[in-house]
């Protein structure tokens, strides 16, 4: 089935079926590992506790592309998940994984008749085997990097993660920032809550991370780099910011410019499930600059994939291409077709 426009999911997440036993491999305990149940269901379990439910989606190619049509998504660009980063291990073990994983993620996309495309990982607590690792990535077939959004006390202004980034916009790398790890978890036993609160946060906390420090002057601006979950509580309190950096000299010290004028510097997903959020984030990033994205197979992902812009009473036709497809396709710098989901 041939449409307009062309639609890329630009955030959604892999694990491979199997990988080796890493805890054995590496001879220390509480590594993640897949406890499948045979239905098309597994469990991610870290050591012997339960991580996260999943199915198929997450391993069957067939599955994901069955989804796919299902919602009319053409392509998808598809990253690991940062328990499985190991950024709290040895270097050279996380770059282990990251091998393992980068090259699961090939051998899935290879499968997908050009409709999966991967982005890579890489061991940041050790940025100069990062920087490695994410060239050899591109050499392989990678469209860029997912990172978490810091690395343990070391957010994104930090002088090894500001050269990462700088070597990714040498590399031409997509950078993809997703939140983990996340803030406040001992008062947030209970619902979700540090993916309901402390998620938004913590994507905050990298944006203006970048802003405040000055590390956007001093980043190379064909940087292209995009945070999860539409910027998570960036939007919202933007004119806060902004105020305050006009009224307060503590807040403004390293950084030159209004915080509202970087935001051409970055990009964010779509994933805000609402429609006035989402005019608002559109308002404030503007139009280039939101791109589709559904964090799936995940159950807090948007399970009726595109619904959120199909269905958005504001936006013209021109906005929601943007959104779809001509964004994602900037963002990549990659141009992309809907030619096989025509197959
Ligand atoms: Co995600």
């Amino acid at each position: 089935m041939s449409k307009s426009p062309l639609i890329v999911d630009m955030h959604s997440h892999f694990f491979p079926e199997t990988w080796p036993d890493l805890a054995e491999k590496f001879g220390t305990p509480d590594w993640p590992w897949m406890k499948h149940h045979g239905d098309g269901k597994a469990t991610v379990m870290v050591g012997d506790k339960e991580f996260r439910p999943i199915y198929s989606g997450c391993w069957d190619v067939s599955k994901r592309l069955e989804e796919m049509d299902q919602y009319g998504v053409d392509i998808q660009v598809m990253c690991s998940t940062p328990v499985l980063f190991a950024t709290t291990r040895p270097a050279d073990q996380a770059a282990e994984c990251a091998h393992i994983f980068n090259d699961a993620a090939l051998e899935m996309c290879s499968r997908s008749g050009g409709r999966l495309l991967p982005l890579a990982q890489v061991p940041l607590q050790d940025i100069d085997t990062a920087c490695e690792v994410l060239t050899q990535a591109m050499k392989d077939g990678h469209l860029g990097v997912q990172i978490g959004n810091h690395v343990g006390d070391k957010d994104l202004d930090d002088e090894g993660l500001v050269t990462f980034l700088q070597h990714c916009a040498a590399e031409n790398a997509a950078v993809l920032v997703h939140p983990w790890d996340m803030m406040g978890g001992n008062r947030m036993k209970k619902y979700m809550l540090p993916w309901l609160v402390s998620m938004a946060a913590e994507t905050q906390l990298s944006i203006l991370s970048l802003i405040l420090s000055g590390a956007f002057d001093r980043i190379d601006k064909s940087l292209r780099i995009c945070f999860a979950h539409g910027g998570g509580s960036f939007a919202y309190l933007l004119g806060r910011v902004d105020n305050a950096w006009k009224e307060r000299d503590i807040v403004r010290v390293d950084c030159p410019n209004l915080p509202s004028s970087y935001v051409d510097r970055f990009f964010v997903d779509s994933a805000v499930f609402d429609h006035g959020a989402l005019d608002l984030l559109i308002d404030v990033m503007g139009e280039e600059r939101v791109m589709f994205g559904t964090d799936y197979p995940f159950p807090l992902g948007e399970i009726k994939m595109g619904e959120l812009i199909r269905t958005a009473p504001k936006l013209n036709d021109q906005t929601k291409e943007k959104l779809f497809g001509t964004n994602a396709e900037n963002w990549l710098a990659t141009e992309l077709s809907a030619q096989s989901a025509a197959d």
